[in-house]
């Protein structure tokens, strides 16, 4: 039997970098011979992709109950389909947003609440954590300008600062509950200092694995 892999994921509000490091993580795994499967959420599966056009894209009225349950319901899918195979086949996953994102957009974003956003992932027994995560924090206001620069905002995008803000201070709750796994990156800076931050950060987590 495959040693099972281990599943890293990337956090961090819009515009944060969250994808140009997931690459840069690939390319470094990649180097060590690790086969790496790289997915995103909302999305991974084909039922993933449709909900995440009803929530980014689509014109549907959505309240805030009813879009945690459709991110729980992508995410179901995405780990029985994508990730729970693929763990057990010894890959190593790399996945641009998993559980925390919830707890950030929906549990303090639509102020649902964290009690709320753990009891959906109960009910759904959405129980695989994430050996290691990145969470890519800046300030709101520079992460809206990298996104301006991108062009046309999706839904959540257009959301108001107060927020985005709601979210962030839900992360970095989070961050500091779960240091072990949640490596908080101040993501403000160049990005080569970046990348630098979450090698380092990724190597010392390698070194964990072999020790
Ligand atoms: N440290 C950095 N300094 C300056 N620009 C950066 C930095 N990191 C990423 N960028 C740029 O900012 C933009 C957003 O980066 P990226 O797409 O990786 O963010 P993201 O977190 O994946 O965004 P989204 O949430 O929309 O998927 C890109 O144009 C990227 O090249
Ligand atoms: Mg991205």
């Amino acid at each position: 039997m495959a040693t099972r892999g281990r599943f890293i994921t990337l956090e961090g509000l819009e515009g944060v970098g969250k994808t140009t490091n997931r690459e840069h993580i690939h390319s470094l795994l990649a180097d060590k011979n690790i086969d790496v499967l790289v997915t995103r959420e909302p999305g991974g599966t084909e039922l993933g992709e449709q909900l995440r056009h009803l929530l980014l894209h689509a014109s549907t009225a959505v309240c805030a109950e009813s879009e945690l349950l459709m991110m729980a319901a992508s995410r179901k899918q995405h780990t029985v389909e994508v990730i729970e195979p693929a763990l057990r086949k010894g890959l190593w996953v790399l996945c641009d947003r998993y559980v925390d994102a919830s707890f950030a957009y929906q549990g303090g974003g639509r102020e649902l609440g964290a009690e709320t956003v753990a009891s959906v992932h109960e009910l759904l027994s959405i129980d695989i954590k994430p050996d290691l995560t990145f969470l890519l924090d800046m300030p709101i206001a520079d992460g809206l300008k990298r996104m301006a620069e991108r062009g046309k905002p999706d839904k959540i995008e257009k959301e108001a600062l107060a927020f985005f803000e709601r979210a962030r201070a839900a992360y970095l709750q989070r961050a500091q509950a779960q240091p072990a796994r949640i490596k908080v990156v101040d993501a403000s800076r160049a990005l080569n200092d970046v990348q630098q931050q979450v090698q380092n950060e990724l190597q010392a987590f390698l070194a964990r694995c072999h020790g």
